[in-house]
């Protein structure tokens, strides 16, 4: 664990020589600021996502947004930094205490609630809201954050990736992948041939159990041309030359700027791994995993789970 090992290296700096302890110190940075991408238009959710953003559409009875949160906030980051465009407002006022509706549920006793919308995020966690002008892609949205993110390895979440792990979250995983690799990570898990148009795809060399060095990745190729089956989800831990790589790319598929390209050029300078994540995934940017991650994240609410799993038993038997 990260924790660990600051303590470690504390422990070092003490003990050693200056300049050891200044480049041990250095490798092992605490990883802190993450980014979410959340200017993007959900056209695949119209009409629900015309003034609406997105990220706000309800996995049970919690924002989208808010379970890709709570994964950073789980590994200890403790600044998030939203990239958002138009129509986000509601994002922000998502993680804005609410005194009015705090007040209400005080006085009817709902302390449960209250609890719940109230400690959304821990106090030490800073928010941090910048505007992408247009949505100009990934890489676009990534490099908007250029400024507040400085010099730190930083990770990457979107949300409409939703991972569920009871263990560890996803962004806990590349962290801890991170203390051993130093470089650039990408999530990835395995789909089927026909999906991969759906997805960066990489080409890779398995250095261990779950680890590949990444040889190129290529941003929804066509499944006769990919590379492999193995598929970015939608977390990254990135170091913060990635910025100037994304300064060098064109748009490209889609007419925009491509993380996955930047990444692709990265990787000729220095290695860059692949993580494949322990977590069990779904894809709420599609209909279909957007409904699958309610029915199966609903089957495991303490108060619905019984009367769903009834109402599915009658409707499956007619
Ligand atoms: C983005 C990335 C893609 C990645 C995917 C994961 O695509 O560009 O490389 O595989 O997220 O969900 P999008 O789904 O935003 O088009």
């Amino acid at each position: 664990m990260l924790f660990g090992n600051q303590e470690q290296i504390n422990f070092a700096i003490l003990h050693k020589s200056d300049i050891i302890s200044e480049i041990t110190f250095d490798i092992m940075k605490k990883i802190r600021k993450a980014v979410f991408p959340v200017a993007g238009l959900g056209t695949r959710f119209l009409p629900a996502t015309k003034v609406s953003p997105k990220e706000m559409l309800p996995v049970v009875d919690k924002p989208l947004v808010q379970y890709a949160v709570e994964d950073a906030v789980k590994a200890g980051l403790d600044t998030l930094i939203f990239i958002t465009g138009k129509n986000k407002r509601a994002i922000e006022d998502h993680f804005n205490r609410t005194p009015e509706l705090e007040k209400l549920l005080t006085l009817k006793g709902q302390h449960q609630l209250l609890e719940q919308i109230s400690d959304i995020l821990p106090s030490h966690v800073e928010c941090i809201y910048m505007h992408q002008p247009e949505p100009k892609g990934l890489g676009d949205a990534v490099l908007c954050a250029q400024s507040a993110v400085g010099n730190d390895p930083f990770a990457v979440l979107l949300a409409d990736d939703l991972i569920v792990n009871r263990d560890i979250s996803s962004t806990e995983q590349l962290i801890n992948c991170y203390s051993n690799y130093d470089s650039c990570l990408v999530m990835i898990e395995e789909v089927e041939h026909e999906k991969v148009c759906n997805y960066g795809v990489i080409e890779g060399v398995q250095v261990d159990n779950a680890v590949w060095e990444i040889k190129n990745f290529v941003e929804k190729p066509n499944p006769i041309d990919a590379p492999s089956h193995l598929v970015a989800v939608g977390r990254y831990l990135l170091t913060a030359d990635i910025f100037s790589y994304l300064n060098q790319i064109s748009p490209s598929v889609g007419g925009e700027l491509q993380l996955t390209d930047a990444i692709a050029l990265q990787v000729k300078d220095k290695p860059a791994y692949a993580l494949l994540s322990q977590g069990r995934r779904y894809d709420c940017g599609s209909k279909l995993g957007y409904l699958q991650a309610n029915i199966e994240l609903a089957l495991e609410h303490e108060q619905i789970k019984d009367a769903l799993r009834d109402y599915l038993t009658k409707l499956t038997s007619n």
